[in-house]
């Protein structure tokens, strides 16, 4: 069973270790020679359709749905087509507006989660063009869309997902560069630099991966806790939610996830003396007011780690307990390095509680009833 897991002892951690390698053979072959475009064979969606394309909405469930609040990001950034995102057991009941300009984009790692291929379904009944980013060739999803950008993640096994959101960021990139080369809307040289930052992607991560004690010994240290809290602002807000998730979902430790500038309406309430808030902050045009939000939390005694790039590892450590630092990418590409300590960090709290890391209680792989 060992050899299955790669000499790991879970699925879920040998996942983690695979991300650099999903990452490359996510980006393989979508990348032109020149190294400054990015080209989507398989797609069939015509330069213009995209063209014409007036909304776009992403549906999926879960960490999809994570996956999917960073590729909303990526695109209205780059592209400026205003996107919607819906978790796809909604979708259906919101009699949403769709018309055949607009692009809906599913995601699902399996390809068969019931309420992601039914969404497909109604998107299809209005005229839309489907596109789905999915991690398995054959599954009922790829087989219904129009379109599938498939990630290369390989089989994940473990019921937390790992390295599929990851390559579900990377197909989101690849997309967004692509509508952008379509539509014009980035400089050249600008898409240039962005695949140039994502080719390094796989290597920062190696140099993280190398180096888990400090996560280890924090989850140990949160493990025994109850409540806790993640905070972030725009992409790190979306981060902070696939954080809460996953240690929900085997740690059993009850999380929640907050826009950093949310709490007083509210939240801020349940801080209380010791309680640990992981704090994300690595989005630098926003970097002022999450520290203002980290002060609110830290007068309340809470006790806080933030994730933060080397270079405000200084300054940060005037107002919280612990940084972890990670390296230094492009804002828009940080989620593909900031989750990666989250995920280690409900890997290593899961283990601490003994619980089964792999199969966690009352939850499938692959969720095919509605
Ligand atoms: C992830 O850790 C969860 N197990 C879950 O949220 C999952 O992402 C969701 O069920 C969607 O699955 P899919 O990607 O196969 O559609």
């Amino acid at each position: 069973v060992t050899a299955e897991k790669g000499g790991f002892e879970h699925f879920m951690l040998k996942e983690i270790h695979e991300q650099p390698k999903a990452y490359r053979d996510t980006m393989r072959g979508r990348i032109d020679e020149s190294g400054k475009k990015v080209v989507l064979p398989e797609l069939k969606l015509t330069p213009e359709q995209i063209k014409g394309i007036n909304k776009i909405q992403i549906i999926a469930c879960g960490t999809a749905y994570h996956a999917g609040l960073v590729g909303r990001n990526a695109i209205e950034s780059l592209v400026r087509i205003p996107v919607e995102t819906d978790v796809a057991s909604e979708y259906r009941y919101r009699s949403p507006i769709v018309t055949p300009d607009t692009l809906v984009i599913v995601v699902s790692q399996s390809g068969e989660t019931a309420d992601t291929l039914a969404a497909l379904r109604e998107a299809q009944s209005h005229g839309a063009h489907v596109l789905a980013i999915t991690n398995v060739v054959g599954s009922s999803i790829a087989r219904d869309a129009d379109d599938v950008i498939v990630t290369l993640a390989g089989p994940e096994i473990a019921v937390a997902s790992t390295k599929a959101y990851t390559s579900q960021l990377i197909a989101f990139y690849l997309l967004s560069l692509y509508l952008a080369e379509v539509r014009g809307t980035q400089a050249p040289e600008e898409i240039a630099q962005i695949i140039a930052a994502m080719q390094a992607l796989p290597e920062q991560l190696d140099s993280m991966l190398a180096k888990p004690e400090a996560i280890k010994a924090y989850a140990e240290q949160i493990s025994k806790h109850e409540h806790l809290f993640f905070i972030g602002r725009g992409i790190d807000y979306a981060v902070a939610q696939e954080g809460s998730l996953k240690l929900k979902e085997i740690s059993y430790i009850h999380s929640e996830a907050y826009a950093a500038g949310e709490l007083k309406h509210g939240t801020l309430a349940l801080i209380e003396e010791g309680i640990p808030v992981i704090a994300l902050a690595t989005q630098e045009a926003v970097l002022e007011k999450t520290v203002s939000n980290i002060k609110e939390v830290s007068a309340r005694g809470a006790d806080i780690m933030a994730i933060t790039h080397e270079e405000h590892v200084a300054g940060l450590l005037k107002s919280v307990n612990q940084v972890f630092a990670i390296p230094k990418t492009m804002p828009l590409l940080t989620p593909a390095l900031s989750v990666v300590p989250l995920q280690l960090l409900s890997y290593y709290a899961s283990l601490a509680r003994g619980n089964d890391v792999d199969k966690p209680r009352n939850l499938a792989k692959s969720v095919t009833v509605e």
